[in-house]
Formats: structure tokens, C-alpha cells, sequence
């Protein structure tokens, strides 16, 4: 949650500065601002604006500034509504001192009635102008002193970077849990939250760890251990991703690009992952963890938001395949219900980002409780990815709109290989029903692609419903959890009220909600529970609800009871729910089209959650 940049170097700071919180700006954007010194005036210079970097942007309107230093926020609200006021970077009450921070500071009551009473005042209602205002109190001419005196005292995640006026040739950033990383250029340095703010400018990166002190001059960075003051020394690393990666490629938003993408992600994941001779292959798995998944005796998924929906495709994948007793949850609620876990359970933790607050709790407290950890993660060095005891990445590339499409059918793919990996290491599936599976996993990439062709029908799916309110999503056995992704890709892009069932379920309440304008997205592809599932929409029809259908390509009794069919292949049904996902999408996506809405960045909304 929210972007931090920093730039210290010869160049003009304030286009870096902006640059770098367009890129990340999927972390927040209900404000932004920008702190830099101007040499001749040794003030430091203040831009805020509520809003979008668009609208810091106007404010600024093209000014041009001689500074070579300064630091920059885009931000997503924890403390405070979002305002100019409440915008970063925050300065100390004297102006000496100007923050920007990431995170939570949760002892920020106690510091901010303490140097209240010292007779200091606030403007703002943040957290983070404690860190600013606390900095400033104990600066006696040294930044980064006051900075590791001030850092002691927070409590919670966070990471911020600091800045002072009467020492304006360097910036003093701290890691604690929440991601930062120091660019390397000729120099030049740079700081922040995600790699793709700097990437434009250098690919030598330095990750942060926690309790880590950095002061990042021109010419050199200093990285010290907060208590201990012990230099650390750290290798830079090549990022080998480019930042054409990121761009749209031409599709009016990237949620459309990044949909669009998923056969070619999905192919590269078998590429990755099949050898020549049909075997599975995770290369950063590691023997441990493969001896895990072949004696655990319950195995639990742990994720949030999308990537919990992949958790719960992921047991029923884990229950048929490797005939492991599983369970999914989401992480917010595992690390508060004092798990019962110990040696010889297996956590997998499941994210995009891979710095989800929640999800990082869990993995910390899976692995305090002593159960094996396994991260499946797409963000390559991101924070879970480096705690847990062993990832596997989902390689789906960069993933910028904040609904996430491709991220997810890439973890359902690697989850399906995964299952069969371990039902294999179990020895619960023969050689021969392995290698069916494998030559039917390369089917996907191909399908994927047909049920994109198919999605065209969504269209009239979509401008038969863009006015309606109130959604119903039903599915059954795998398509459960499709059914809560489905509504949820709905609620987050359109803000449309969408609520996802299992079909089942239904006599036992939503049913209540059936008449003749309430919309229901039923998904029945090929299942042991297609007939169960018929007779649910059956049951919508004769109370007239709007059915709209997801159904295998070939269904002869969908039709008839259906306002619409979208179709999709044939397919096993483990794989099902990678098809479904893509129609789904498609309908949320035009829906909020439709509705004029920001695809990419939803209100209230952000990329990656770093707030618990
Ligand atoms: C946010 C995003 C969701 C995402 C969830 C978990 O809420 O908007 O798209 O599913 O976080 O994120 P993670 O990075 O852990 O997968």
C-alpha cells in the first residue's frame, strides 16, 4: 500500500520523482506529493495534491525545479481521509524534516500525545507526520541519527523515507517488513517501494531487508543495521525484466491487456514446468520442501482477495490429486485463530505480490508454530517470496491493474501442476493418468484462447445488465470458488453489489432473491455435479430469475434455460476453473466499461495491501 520514491543524483529530481509514482501508483492513488530542495533557497518545497499523480501533475503544471534531491508518495488512506493535508511527504512542525512512509505506525497515538505535550502541533490526522514531526524532535544536525532514534520507538510495518533541509545531500530510508529497494545508477541512487518506479533509470538493485538503515548519498549508500549500527554489505542484483513489460501494448486499459495475455503467460508456465519428457519440474522448490509435500498430513492455504479464491481451487485440487487433507483460509483470519500447525504441516501461502501484510503475518506465524512454508508468489525477491522456506513462482510478468486476471489463472495452473506433482511424490497417481493430465494441461493455453473467442458473446451479456445493482454468482465443487471470484472481479471494478454462492447453498437463502430482475451467473461446465447443478438453475428459471449461463461448448440443456449461454471448451474439470475465470473477467470488465468506470485503478482500491 501506497508508493514511495526517492532520488538523489545530477539529474532534474522532481520528473524522476513523478515518473516513478506513475508506475506506482497501483499501490494508491487517492493523493500524491512531492518533497525536494532547491539548492539556492536550502528550503524544502512542498507539492501535494488530493487525487491521482494526473493531478499533482496540474498542480505543478510543468515547474521547473534545479533540485537534485527529493522524495515522493503516492498514497492509499490508512489514517485520515484522503486530502491535501493528509497527502505525504509530512514535515516536522519546524519544516526541517519531510517524510514519506509506507505502512502502519501503531503506537502513533502515545508518540503524538507525547510531543504534543512537548508543545509541538500537527496538521494532519496520519501517522506518518509522527515519524516526520518525531525525526525533526530528535535532529541535533545528524539525519540519520535521529532517524535510528526515531525508528527504535514505531511500533508496526512500515518503511519510510527522510529527508532534511539543513543536510540536503543525502536521504535516510528504513525497511521494517513493508518492501524497499535502493537503485544503483552512475552517480545517482534511488529508493522505493517496487523496482518498476526506477527501472527506467537502472536495473542494479539493492533489496532491503528488515531493520535496515540506509543513507543513500549521490555517490554512495551505507546500509547499517538499525540496533547493532553493524555495516551490512549487500551484492546488487540484475532485474531482468524491462519496462516495456509494463506498458498496455496498445488495449485501452491493462486489466484488458493482462486478460488478453493469460494464454501466453499459461503456455510459459508449461514451458517452465514441463521437461521434454513429460515430468514436472519446479526449479526453486528444492528437495525439503518435495519431502514435505510428500509426508504432510494437512496441508492449508493461506492467501487474500483472488489469491484466496486460488487457495480454495487449490484443496480441491490437493484433495483429488495428492489425497491430502486440505483446507484454504483467508490470512487475515488464520493468523488470528491460533492455528493448530507444528512440524509436519505444510502452509502455502499463496500472493501476487508477495507483500500482502496479512499474508506475510501468516507465513510468520506458520513458521514460529513450525510448519513448512511454501510461497507461491508471482513478484520475484518481493518479501514472502525471501521469508517463506521455499516458492515457486507463477511467472505471469508484471500485473498492473489492480483486479487481478493473469496473476490468478496463473496460480490455478501452477497449484493444478503442484497437485500433481505431489500426487505423484504420494504415489497417488499412476504414470499413465500423469501423463493424460500433463498432455491435457497443454491443452489450456489453446482453450484459454478459444473461450477469449467465445467471451465475445459477453457483450450483449454485459449491455443487457450494466444498470443492474445487484449480481448472483453460483457454482459448484470447482467452480465454487470461481463463483467468489467472479463476483468479486464484479464488486471491485464496477462497484456493483455482487455476492458469490455455492449452488447448493442456495435453497437456503439467496433464493429469497429470485424473481424476474435479479441477474445470476451460473457456472456449469462438465462436472460430477452438472445435473446438481441444472436442477439449481432449473429452480432459478420457474421463479424467473435472468440466467446467464457459463457452459461447456456442445451443452444441448443450458439453452432452454438460460437468457444467455458463454461458452467454453471441454475440458477436466480441475482445469475448469482457469476457463471460466476468462468470461467472468470479461463480463466485469465491460460492465464497468459500460458504467464509465477507472478499470485499472478502482476506487478505494490498491494493488498491493501492506496494511494489516
Ligand atoms: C488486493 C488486490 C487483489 C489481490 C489481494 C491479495 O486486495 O486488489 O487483487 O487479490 O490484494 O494480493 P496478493 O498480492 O497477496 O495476491
Amino acid at each position: 500500500m501506497c508508493g514511495i520514491v526517492g532520488y538523489v543524483g545530477t539529474r532534474e529530481t522532481i520528473p524522476i520523482l513523478l515518473d516513478g509514482l506513475e508506475r506506482l501508483e497501483y499501490r494508491g492513488y487517492d493523493s500524491a506529493g512531492i518533497a525536494c530542495i532547491d539548492p539556492a533557497e536550502k528550503n524544502i518545497r512542498l507539492f501535494k495534491a488530493k487525487g491521482k499523480i494526473a493531478d499533482l501533475k496540474s498542480i505543478l503544471n510543468g515547474f521547473k525545479s534545479p533540485a537534485r534531491i527529493g522524495i515522493g508518495h503516492t498514497r492509499w488512506a490508512t489514517h485520515g481521509v484522503p486530502s491535501t493535508i493528509n497527502a505525504h511527504p509530512h514535515l516536522g512542525a519546524k519544516g526541517r524534516i519531510a517524510v514519506v512512509h509506507n505502512g502502519i505506525v501503531e503506537n502513533y497515538r502515545e508518540l503524538k500525545s507525547e510531543l504534543e505535550r512537548k508543545g509541538i502541533q500537527f496538521k494532519s490526522e496520519t501517522d506518518t507526520e509522527v515519524i516526520a514531526q518525531l525525526i525533526e524532535y530528535y535532529d541535533r544536525g545528524n539525519l540519520s541519527k535521529a532517524v535510528r532514534r526515531a525508528a527504535m520507538r514505531f511500533e508496526g510495518y512500515l518503511a519510510f523515507v527522510a529527508l532534511s533541509r539543513d543536510e540536503p545531500n543525502y536521504l535516510v530510508a528504513l525497511k521494517r517488513s513493508n518492501p524497499l529497494v535502493i537503485g544503483i545508477g552512475k552517480g545517482e541512487h534511488f529508493v522505493a517501494s517496487d523496482v518498476s518506479a526506477i527501472l527506467p533509470y537502472t536495473k542494479q538493485v539493492i533489496y532491503l531487508d528488515d531493520e535496515e538503515l540506509v543513507e543513500v548519498r549521490a555517490k554512495e549508500i551505507q546500509i547499517t543495521n538499525l540496533k547493532s549500527q553493524k555495516k551490512v554489505t549487500k551484492k546488487p542484483c540484475t532485474i531482468k525484466w524491462s519496462i516495456d513489460q509494463a506498458q498496455k501494448g496498445g488495449y485501452p486499459d491493462f486489466m484488458l491487456k493482462e486478460i488478453y495475455e493469460q494464454p501466453h503467460v499459461l503456455q510459459e508456465i508449461l514451458r517452465k514446468r514441463i521437461s521434454k519428457s513429460h515430468q514436472i519440474e519446479f526449479d526453486t522448490l528444492g528437495q525439503e520442501a518435495s519431502r514435505h509435500l510428500k509426508s504432510a498430513k494437512k496441508i492449508c492455504f493461506v492467501s487474500c482477495g483472488t489469491a484466496y479464491h486460488a487457495g480454495m481451487v487449490g484443496q480441491y485440487m490437493f484433495e483429488e490429486f495428492a489425497h491430502l487433507s486440505a483446507t484454504a483460509i483467508v490470512a487475515s483470519e488464520f493468523r488470528y485463530s491460533d492455528p493448530i500447525l507444528g512440524k509436519g504441516d505444510l502452509v502455502i501461502l499463496i500472493t501476487q505480490s508477495g507483500e500482502t501484510a496479512d499474508t506475510l503475518a501468516a507465513l510468520r506465524e506458520a513458521k514460529e508454530k513450525g510448519a513448512f512454508t511454501l510461497a507461491v508468489v508471482n513478484v520475484v525477491g518481493s518479501t514472502i517470496a525471501r521469508e517463506a522456506d521455499a516458492v515457486v513462482y507463477t511467472h505471469a510478468g508484471s500485473e498492473i491493474g489492480v483486479a487481478s486476471t493473469k496473476a490468478y489463472t496463473a496460480q490455478l495452473m501452477t497449484l493444478a501442476l503442484l497437485a500433481f506433482y505431489t500426487g505423484k511424490l504420494r504415489g497417488k497417481i499412476s504414470r499413465a493418468d500423469f501423463r493424460r493430465l500433463i498432455l491435457e494441461a497443454k491443452e489450456i493455453p489453446n482453450q484459454v484462447k478459444k473461450t477469449l473467442e467465445y467471451a465475445k458473446g459477453v457483450n450483449q451479456v454485459a449491455k443487457l445488465l450494466y444498470q443492474k445493482r445487484n449480481f448472483l454468482y453460483l457454482g459448484r465443487g470447482y467452480n465454487f470458488p470461481s463463483a467468489l471470484e467472479g463476483s468479486l472481479k464484479l464488486k471491485e471494478i464496477t462497484y456493483a453489489h455482487a455476492h458469490g454462492y455455492a449452488a447448493g447453498e442456495m435453497k437456503h437463502g439467496p433464493i429469497a432473491l429470485i424473481d424476474d430482475t435479479q441477474p445470476v451467473i451460473c457456472l456449469i461446465p462438465e462436472s460430477k455435479t452438472y445435473v446438481k447443478m441444472l436442477s439449481n438453475i432449473e429452480e432459478i428459471r420457474a421463479r424467473e430469475g435472468i440466467v446467464i449461463a457459463i457452459a461447456t461448448y456442445g451443452d444441448r440443456n443450458i439453452g432452454r434455460l438460460s437468457s444467455h449461454v458463454v461458452h467454453i471448451p471441454s475440458q477436466r474439470e480441475v482445469f475448469s476453473p482457469i476457463l471460466t475465470a476468462i468470461p467472468l473477467q470479461i463480463l466485469a470488465y465491460q460492465i464497468a466499461v459500460l458504467n464509465s468506470r477507472d478499470v485499472d485503478k478502482p476506487r478505494n482500491l490498491a494493488k498491493s495491501v501492506t496494511v494489516e
